[in-house]
């Protein structure tokens, strides 16, 4: 279920970006997103609050030489990318490593409000939320919530129809009329 969205998050972000658009990796984690943003446009920024996860991508994508790595929270995003064309969240915590390190839904959803506020015409914002555990079912909710209010974006979500826990595709556009 979970390889099937991602991949239909690549076939999306893939449909959209231009190969000299900036990017921003806004969980970098095990460099999956990354390695797949950074072999698609000119220019990526990746964000963990994880040192070791920010090293082991960086040593893993040495043939990339068009990638930002920045320790620190993607609420300072801002601090350090003044324009993106898109920017993607895999939320909750990275695979294989220590679960209580997960995205948190206040954090979470003040940076995607600030985004949503201040991205410019024709800027994307992916959203890969994970509900199968409290803290990032509770995040999913408030993204939902916030987002599901704001009329004056196009704003989609997909999930599968027949799995209650599924991670969720979010994807918000700010329209041009
Ligand atoms: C699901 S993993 C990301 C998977 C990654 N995109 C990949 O392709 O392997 C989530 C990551 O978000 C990081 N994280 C949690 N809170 C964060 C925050 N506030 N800012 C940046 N990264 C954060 C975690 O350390 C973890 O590595």
């Amino acid at each position: 279920m979970k390889k099937a969205l991602l991949h239909l998050n690549h076939a999306l972000i893939k449909s959209l970006i231009q190969k000299d658009d900036v990017v921003v990796d806004m969980t970098c984690g095990n460099g999956y997103d990354t390695e797949f943003l950074a072999s698609l446009t000119t220019k990526v920024y990746t964000f963990d609050i994880q040192l070791s996860a920010l090293k082991k991508t960086k040593e893993k994508l040495t043939k990339y030489t068009n990638i930002d790595y920045i320790h620190d929270s993607f609420e300072q995003v801002s601090k350090y990318v003044d324009f993106a064309n898109m920017y993607v969240f895999n939320l909750g915590y990275l695979p294989g490593g220590d679960k209580t390190i997960t995205t948190k839904k206040e954090i979470t959803l003040k940076t995607i409000k600030s985004l949503h506020q201040n991205i410019q015409l024709g800027s994307h914002i992916i959203i890969m939320a994970y509900i199968g555990h409290d803290e990032g079912h509770n995040e999913y909710l408030m993204l939902h919530d916030y987002l599901k209010a704001q009329k004056d974006y196009q704003i989609y979500e997909t999930k599968a129809l027949h799995h209650d826990l599924a991670p969720v595709l979010m994807w918000i556009q700010k329209k041009d009329s």
